[in-house]
C-alpha cells in the first residue's frame, strides 16, 4: 500500500526506506537504515525526479502509481546515476514506455553501462543552465560533478523555489514518520549521521561541494529535497553552514578525537591517561574510540568534527596496527586537512608505529603534528606517564588557543 507525503500542492515524496540493509554501499554500517527519496511534480506534464534502490522498488512503484492516479509519466529526471537511485530505472521504463529521460551526456553514457537499454531516442540531454517547462513549472538544471559522481546534477524548480539536490544535504537514517527536518529533532537525532554521511560519501570532494554551494547561494531555496534523509523547508541555513565547514575541512568544534589501537590494553591505558589529563586541564570536548571496535566511518566523521586528533597505536609486523592504518588511510583518502595531531606508539622490542603514523599524517595537507611521539615499550612506566602529561598539557594549550 502506498505511503506518500505531499510537500506542496503539486510536489510529492514517493520514496521509501530500508532498515534491513546492513551496510550502505556494502561499506558503511547503517544501524538506523537509509531512505531513498524520489519526488513527483504534477503539472501539465508529470515529472518524476530520480528513482530508488532495487530493494524498495515495490513501495516506490506503489507510491508513484498512487500519485499519478492514472496519468502517464512524461519525464523522469535523473540527477544521479548511482544504483541506489536508479536501479529501478529499467522497471520504470517497462511500466511507463512513453516516459522521456532527462539527464546530461554523462548520464546517458552511464545508462548504457548499467543497463542493456537503448534510450537515445527518448533521452533529453541537458547541460548547465538549461531549462524544461512542464506547464506551470520551469526546471533549471545545474551540474554538480563529483557530488558524488561525475554525472551528478541538481534540479531547481524556478516556480516553487525547490532545489532537488541529489546526494548533497542527504543523511544516513530511515524516515520514521517525519519527512521534514522540522518534524524531527535534527540537531539531536540526525546531525551525527548527516556528518558521517557527508564525510564518508562526499568528504573527499570539498572543492566540488564548494562549487555546488556557490550555485545554491544564487538561488532562493524554499524547499531542499535531497536523495536521502529529511526534506528541508525551514532553517535551511543550518545545514548550509555545516556544509561550508565540512567542505573546507574546517573543524566544527575545538576538541580532541583520540583513537587507539591496542593489542593487550597498554596503549589504551596511555590514551586514557592522556584523556584524563586533558579533562583536568579543562578540555572536556573529547571523544575516544578503540579502532578495532568502532567502524572507521564513525572515526572519519569525528575527524571532520574535531580540531585535534590523537593516534595511539601498537606496532604490528613492524608496521602500524592494521585497523589503525586502515583508519589513517581512510582519513587521507577523504583528504582530511587543517588539523593538529599527536602520536603515541607502542612496541615491545622495536616500536615503529609512531614514525610511520607521523609520516602518514605529514603526507596529508596542513596537518601539524604536535610535540614528540610518546613511545611505550610494552606498558606505561613513570617516564611515559610524564611524557603523556606533557603532551596533554601542550594539546590543551593548543585546543584552548582561540
Ligand atoms: Fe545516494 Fe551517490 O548515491
Amino acid at each position: 500500500m502506498y505511503c506518500v507525503r505531499p510537500i506542496t500542492a503539486d510536489l510529492f515524496w514517493v520514496g521509501a526506506s530500508d532498515r534491513r540493509l546492513a551496510q550502505f554501499e556494502n561499506a558503511y554500517p547503517i544501524p538506523r537504515g537509509i531512505s531513498y527519496n524520489a519526488y513527483v511534480v504534477l503539472d501539465e506534464k508529470t515529472v518524476l525526479l530520480d528513482t530508488v534502490d532495487q530493494t524498495v522498488g515495490d513501495r516506490f512503484f506503489e507510491n508513484l502509481e498512487h500519485v499519478l492516479d492514472g496519468r502517464v509519466l512524461d519525464y523522469v529526471v535523473i540527477n544521479h546515476m548511482e544504483p541506489d537511485h536508479c536501479a529501478a530505472l529499467g522497471e520504470l521504463l517497462r511500466r511507463y514506455p512513453a516516459v522521456q529521460i532527462v539527464g546530461n551526456a554523462k548520464t546517458l553514457t552511464m545508462i548504457g553501462q548499467f543497463f542493456d537499454l537503448d534510450v537515445a531516442e527518448r533521452f533529453v540531454t541537458v547541460k548547465e543552465g538549461d531549462t524544461l517547462s512542464t506547464g506551470r513549472h520551469s526546471f533549471r538544471f545545474l551540474m554538480a560533478p563529483m557530488v558524488h559522481w561525475p554525472e551528478t546534477m541538481i534540479t531547481y524548480d524556478e516556480t516553487e523555489k525547490t532545489l532537488f539536490s541529489a546526494d548533497a544535504f542527504g543523511t544516513f537514517g530511515a524516515q520514521s514518520g517525519g519527512l521534514f527536518a522540522d518534524e524531527v529533532d535534527f540537531q539531536r537525532d540526525w546531525m551525527d549521521e548527516a556528518r558521517r554521511y557527508y564525510a564518508n560519501i562526499v568528504g573527499k570532494y570539498g572543492p566540488q561541494v564548494q562549487m555546488l554551494l556557490g550555485k545554491a547561494a544564487k538561488l532562493e531555496i524554499r524547499t531542499l529535497c535531497p536523495l536521502h534523509g529529511p526534506v528541508w523547508r525551514r532553517e535551511i541555513g543550518l545545514l548550509l553552514e555545516k556544509y561550508r565547514l565540512w567542505s573546507t575541512w574546517t573543524p566544527e568544534e575545538r576538541g580532541v578525537l583520540i583513537v587507539y589501537g591496542s593489542v593487550y590494553g597498554h596503549t589504551q591505558n596511555a590514551a586514557e591517561i592522556l584523556a584524563s589529563r586533558l579533562a583536568e586541564k579543562g578540555v572536556t570536548n573529547l571523544a575516544m574510540y578503540d579502532v578495532s571496535v568502532t567502524h572507521p566511518s564513525y572515526l572519519v566523521s569525528d575527524a571532520f568534527r574535531f580540531s585535534h586528533l590523537v593516534a595511539a597505536s601498537a606496532t604490528y609486523n613492524m608496521g602500524i596496527f592494521p585497523p589503525m592504518e586502515t583508519f589513517l588511510l581512510d582519513l587521507k583518502a577523504h583528504a582530511l586537512q587543517n588539523r593538529t595531531a599527536a602520536v603515541i606508539e607502542n612496541g615491545t622490542w622495536a616500536p615503529q608505529s609512531g614514525r610511520l603514523i607521523r609520516e602518514l599524517l605529514e603526507s596529508m595537507k596542513n596537518i601539524t603534528v604536535l610535540g614528540d611521539t610518546v613511545s611505550l615499550h610494552s606498558s606505561v612506566k613513570d617516564p611515559q606517564r610524564q611524557a603523556l602529561c606533557d603532551l596533554a598539557d601542550a594539546l590543551a594549550a593548543d585546543v584552548q588557543q582561540q
